[in-house]
């Protein structure tokens, strides 16, 4: 069979040496076709500056979030700790190309082998370190599918601090290896909604039966920290800075595609937040803005369809309003998804960064029901061998579907998306699925209507 192989070297791994890992992080923000709108207060609805941040997040990560620097330097001792897994590898998929019959070539970038198995704790690793530097002791954060808790219990106990997790309560329950993960890296969780914050105390009084959701959770994480002198809080994904630290994904495909000798037509990755995403995919839209002609796709659930469905507008990232405004595509920030088993794509909104890109159309998105990114997950797992995170099984439906795209239209395209994750705590789904219980969810429109009702009277977008 021919392949998009023309210059490509042959091999299966691309990997790069310890001493090639980046040493620094790609910031976008000065390379954005359209300035990103500014954050507003919740109270007044006036920009934010830098003392209303502080009492959440330590100085350096408030100015890494405004920066206009087009590169920032990673600290030795964040460096120190990923070398312990990175750089990550960068594969070419040829036996998912034979099972699928495609002329196509695709490339994966896999974030799995991080000791957590995600991209989750190339931010975690920075955030503890900024924050044990400024002095703070303990942090507290929300986390979905567990990937994120993991991932920041992991670098608190690495770099000496408290860490508290509050674990959306459907993830809880199908998730208890995750949970027991959490603590094994000595963090306390308690399922989200819970009785120990005023947040979740509100919503169990009017629904206690709540599967919880990201936006509840980050609630029950900022009044933590808000309450507390000696805590900080840690958000896994949508702000800039923690997009920022994950571009070292980027970089290292960058490279390594050139190891393949292959540019990528299409960028892939999956979004909850965004962070996984805009990590691979950044570096190469730097190539784009200046002229390089590449797809870059976003995945998303059908359950949970932000880019795709969602308006752009002004919102809060938290349900309980606690947060400041920031533009973004959102589908309202009281939008409780369906309990998917992508448990970390249940989030209403999407980094501001990414959905600036949505809207200046250098990114594009698609949205997937969950059996149709199941079967995608099985099929790579039954010729590549990895069993990935539900979250990135997105980003493997999604380029299975450009292969075949390029197969109907006689082209090949050379592929390259994000594993972000693997799925070894995620078994119940994939019983679930092989069960054929799994449901698919259709979000109708008027739900989506009668969620954004939460954001009129916000401050418009303009
Ligand atoms: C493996 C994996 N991929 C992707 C995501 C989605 O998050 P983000 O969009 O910030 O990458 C998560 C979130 O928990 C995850 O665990």
């Amino acid at each position: 069979m021919q392949r998009a192989d023309v210059g490509a070297a042959s091999g299966t791994k691309f990997l790069l040496e310890e001493s090639q890992l980046p040493r620094r992080w790609y910031n976008i923000r000065p390379d954005l076709p359209t300035a990103p709108l500014p954050v507003l207060h919740p109270g007044t609805g006036a920009p934010i500056g830098p003392d209303d941040l502080a009492p959440l997040f330590p100085m350096e990560l408030i100015f890494q979030e405004v920066s206009e620097e087009p590169e920032i330097p990673i600290p030795e001792e964040v460096l120190e700790i990923y070398s312990l897994w990175r750089p990550t590898p960068l594969l070419r998929a040829h036996r998912l190309e034979r099972a699928i019959g495609t002329h196509s070539a695709i490339y994966y970038k896999y974030e799995g082998v991080s000791p957590p198995g995600s991209h989750k704790p190339n931010t975690a690793v920075a955030q503890a370190h900024y924050n044990k530097k400024e002095g703070r002791t303990r942090l507290s954060t929300e986390t979905g599918a567990g990937q994120w808790g993991s991932a920041l219990s992991f670098a608190c106990r690495l770099l000496g601090l408290e860490c508290k997790v509050y674990m959306v309560r459907i993830s809880y329950d199908q998730k208890p290896n995750r949970r027991s993960m959490i603590q094994a890296w000595g963090s306390e969780i308690v399922a989200s909604p819970s009785e120990d914050t005023d947040a979740g105390r509100a919503i169990l009084a009017v629904d206690p039966e709540t599967p919880g959701s990201l936006g509840i959770a980050i609630s029950e994480a900022v009044e933590d920290a808000a309450k507390r002198d000696d805590t900080a809080y840690s958000l896994g994904s949508v702000l800039n800075h923690v997009l920022l630290h994950q571009t070292v994904i980027g970089q290292e495909a960058l490279a390594q595609m050139e190891l393949a000798g292959a540019f990528p037509d299409v960028v892939i990755g999956c979004v909850g937040g965004g962070s996984n995403f805009a990590g691979l995919a950044f570096p190469f839209l730097r190539e784009k803005i200046a002229g390089r002609d590449t797809d870059v796709l976003a995945c998303e659930p059908a359950a949970c369809p932000t880019l795709t469905r969602g308006p752009f507008a002004y919102d809060f990232g938290d349900t309980s309003k606690l947060t400041p405004l920031v533009a973004m595509h959102t589908l309202g920030h009281d939008f409780v998804p369906a309990p998917i088993h992508a448990g970390g794509l249940r989030y209403h909104g999407v980094a501001p960064l990414i959905s600036q890109l949505v809207r200046d159309g250098l990114v594009r998105a698609e949205a997937y029901l969950q059996n149709d990114v199941f079967a995608s997950a099985l099929e790579f797992a039954g010729s590549e061998g990895i069993l990935p995170a539900p979250e990135a099984a997105h980003a493997i439906h999604g380029a299975i579907r450009v292969a075949r795209a390029a197969d109907a239209e006689g082209v090949e395209r050379t592929i390259l998306f994000n594993l972000s994750g693997h799925g070894h705590f995620d078994m119940s789904a994939y019983d679930r699925y092989l069960e054929g219980t799994l449901d698919d969810v259709a979000l109708e429109q008027d739900e989506i209507d009668r969620a954004l009702r939460a954001i009129e009277g916000l401050p418009v977008a303009g």
